[in-house]
């Protein structure tokens, strides 16, 4: 009963972490730049996907000022409202959005073969 209780709690904080860095994500209003679901754009790169301790390194740069660029000045006011755990969170959450985003294409193509179809 004991082991019980603890596999539980774990399963709710491995959901919880996840589903923070998507929060995070959307509250900060980092798709507006890097698109919904961060597959980024011509302009702005894409996250999905990459190393967490990338991100991490990247986000800190920016945050603590010690990435110059003029693109790096448009990142950078994002960066510093960020606390080092929404940091991690963020990072955890983009470095692990490949598989949701296939999943999503996959469901996109199915329905677009379905209708010229008919
Ligand atoms: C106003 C547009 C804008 C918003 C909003 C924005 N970013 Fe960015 N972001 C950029 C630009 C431009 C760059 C590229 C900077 C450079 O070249 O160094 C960038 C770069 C990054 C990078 C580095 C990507 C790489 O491959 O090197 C990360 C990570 C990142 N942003 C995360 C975020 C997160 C997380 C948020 C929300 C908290 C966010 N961004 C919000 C414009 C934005």
């Amino acid at each position: 009963m004991r082991r019980l209780c603890m596999l539980v709690v774990a399963g709710a904080l491995n959901i919880g972490f996840a589903a923070d860095g998507e929060e995070l994500y959307s509250k900060y209003g980092c798709y507006g730049c890097h698109g919904a679901k961060a597959q980024g754009s011509a302009s702005f790169p894409k996250l999905a996907n990459k190393p967490q301790s990338y991100l991490v390194k990247k986000l800190k740069g920016y945050k603590s000022g010690t990435i110059h660029s003029n693109r790096a000045d448009t990142m950078k006011p994002f960066a510093k409202k960020l606390s080092d755990k929404e940091i991690e969170e963020l990072a955890h959450y983009l470095s692990n959005i490949k598989e949701k985003d296939n999943e999503e294409r996959y469901y996109e193509e199915f329905e677009v073969g379905d209708s010229s179809g008919s």
